[in-house]
């Protein structure tokens, strides 16, 4: 029996069109955002955005953090070139295509990795895999910070969450495989982060982050 290869719809245009088109209206996003640059360390140098979509995020902490070089890691050939087009003048920012279901390619080492609801798009045996290699590639002192869709505690406020973000069971991203927020901080402690903890949380979008 062949195994059914797991649902991503990132790859389509229309799903990137339909996610950028809305992106900016996601509530308390900009919130989410705010606390993740908080902690990227003022000495950083180099940074690597994980499933960067249009570059959003890592334009956000270059603009605190213009004397970076960046990395920014996705597959959707929508959002490759969004992201492109995003960097065009910035010689410091190399866009890389790479399907995060296998192990990041060889890309140096990194004083910040960022990602925003990018990697429950991942089966968790595959998300479990990236932290380890993330922590692999931080240098010491190194932060992780990974703005997160997790999933609820019950189905019901599940549902209460798409609806504040207008979707349904029914109509919902089915490439979203959502992991509970408890999981994944022992996980990164487990993986050797210290300091993990969710250092913002509004109902399933979340801040979990450790440093090296
Ligand atoms: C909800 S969007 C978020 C984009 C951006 N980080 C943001 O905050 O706006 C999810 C992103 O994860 C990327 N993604 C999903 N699965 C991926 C995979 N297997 N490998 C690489 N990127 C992936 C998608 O292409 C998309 O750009």
């Amino acid at each position: 029996m062949t195994a059914t290869k797991p649902v991503n719809l990132w790859t389509s245009t229309d799903h990137v069109r339909d996610y950028l088109g809305r992106a900016d209206q996601i509530s308390h996003r900009t919130e989410g955002e705010s606390a993740l640059l908080e902690l990227i360390p003022r000495e950083t140098r180099r940074i690597l955005d994980l499933g960067t979509g249009d570059g959003r995020l890592l334009a956000l902490v270059r603009s605190e953090h213009p004397d970076t070089e960046s990395v920014a890691v996705d597959f959707s050939p929508a959002m490759l070139h969004e992201s492109r087009k995003r960097f065009a003048d910035d010689s410091r920012v190399r866009v890389v295509e790479h399907n995060m279901d296998s192990s990041l390619p060889a890309l140096g080492n990194f004083d910040a990795v960022i990602s925003s609801f990018a990697i429950h798009h991942l089966v968790h045996e595959r998300k479990r895999a990236l932290y380890a290699e993330v922590f692999a590639l931080l240098n010491a002192g190194g932060v992780f910070c990974n703005l997160e869709h997790v999933s609820s505690p019950t189905p019901r406020l599940h549902e209460e969450f798409l609806l504040r973000i207008g979707f349904t069971v029914e109509t919902e991203d089915p490439s979203n495989k959502l992991l509970d927020l408890e999981t994944q901080l022992g996980w990164l402690r487990e993986i050797g982060f210290t300091d993990v903890d969710c250092l913002w949380k509004w109902r399933e979008l979340a801040l979990l982050v450790g440093r090296k």
